[in-house]
């Protein structure tokens, strides 16, 4: 895998299964009294958000800290970004801190190349403008595969304003990659010309969503339209709403968050033991361990120089007095405190 994340385009299908493999034995982790490993000790991951975000910053940053990373991070609002610095300057003054890594969320689609141009550190893009958010698909893939065992050949209907998304730019490509058959759906004027060419067919109506095994449903993204793309909300939830009507038992149904109640879903749906919503919410942590994971330290576990979680299973030792332990890169042992009847080997749960 490349030392950046830009796009889902830089990832074969046994990098993706290698990631969700690597986030199930991070699942363990988080399944800890002691929620963290030493895996990026010493390492720095700056997070420059210069977008609204409430479940992206705030599960790269836990993820960042779960492996023992210094983390810092920037908003653009009360930054130097208010005062007009330019995104490259930021990077370059940044920079001065050594970062091995920057998590990037940007109006702008393309920052994230940028960023990558103007620092030596690996970059993951956490959403850059209409364009791509590698990191949410990553997660819905792993959510899915946790709930249903398998990816291959899932029906996925991809439902709302394909337009302004780049959820949906991610996830069709990223369900694709893993075999599904992606379906995108609604309104003509919110679905962008050649998307199919991403490996989608394209639907006006719902008529026939009875046949999706999944129903991933997207905000209208009110914030990046610039004219009116629906004649008006309540028409739009009229014919695309994913409601009680529409959602038949066999489904199950995503969403990225945040969700306008009412208008793509309804309340019913929301809390319907079909949706994975909060699941997803929950994944987003351990997937970007392992992407964070995967960048920085998988390598050196190649070489045998970190430890890390999934060979933590192997590194640890019990002592003589039964302690447990983990081995750290320079071969000291470091004690991990583990509540009775905690699992410390991580499950070899099965692949996509
Ligand atoms: C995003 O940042 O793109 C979100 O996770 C999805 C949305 O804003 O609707």
């Amino acid at each position: 895998m490349k030392r950046s994340l830009l796009s889902i385009e830089d990832l074969a299908r046994a990098d993706i299964e290698r990631i969700l493999d690597r986030a199930e034995s991070f699942a363990e982790v988080s399944g800890r009294a002691i929620k963290k490993v030493p895996a990026l000790r010493g390492r720095t991951v700056l997070n420059l958000f210069y977008e609204a975000s409430t479940r992206t910053s705030s599960s790269f940053e836990l993820a960042a800290k779960r492996l023992s990373a210094d983390t810092v991070s920037v908003r653009a609002q009360g930054s130097a970004v208010d005062k007009g610095e330019s995104l490259k300057d930021t990077v370059q003054t940044l920079s001065a801190y050594d970062p091995a890594l920057v998590v990037i969320r940007s109006p702008w689609a393309g920052a994230a190349e940028l960023v990558a141009r103007w620092t030596p550190a690996g970059v993951v893009n956490a959403g850059d403008g209409k364009r791509e958010h590698p990191t949410q698909a990553l997660l819905d893939l792993y959510t899915l595969w946790r709930r249903v065992g398998r990816l291959d050949g899932l029906k996925v209907w991809i439902v709302g304003d394909v337009l302004h998304s780049r959820v949906a730019r991610s996830n069709i490509l990223a369900f694709a990659r893993m075999g599904c058959e992606v379906t995108v759906a609604g309104p003509p004027t919110l679905i962008p010309r050649e998307i199919e060419s991403l490996g989608c067919r394209v639907r006006s109506s719902l008529d026939e969503l009875g046949e999706a095994d999944v129903i991933y449903a997207l905000r209208m993204q009110r914030e990046r339209m610039e004219e009116a793309f629906v004649p008006s909300l309540r028409e739009y939830a009229e014919r695309y709403q994913i409601d009680a009507r529409r959602l038949q038992p066999h489904q199950i149904l995503m969403h990225p968050g945040p969700v306008n109640r009412g208008v793509e879903l309804s309340a019913q749906v929301i809390d319907s033991p079909q949706a994975l919503i909060s699941q997803q919410v929950e994944s987003g942590v351990v997937v970007r361990m392992a992407v964070l994971y995967e960048l920085l330290a998988s390598g050196e576990e190649e070489e045998g120089v970190a430890a890390s979680a999934t060979t933590a299973a192997a590194a640890r030792a019990r002592d003589a007095d039964g302690a447990v332990a983990e081995r750290l890169p320079d071969g000291s042992e470091h004690p991990i405190e583990v509540a009775p009847g905690e699992h410390l080997a991580a499950p070899a749960g099965p692949r996509p």
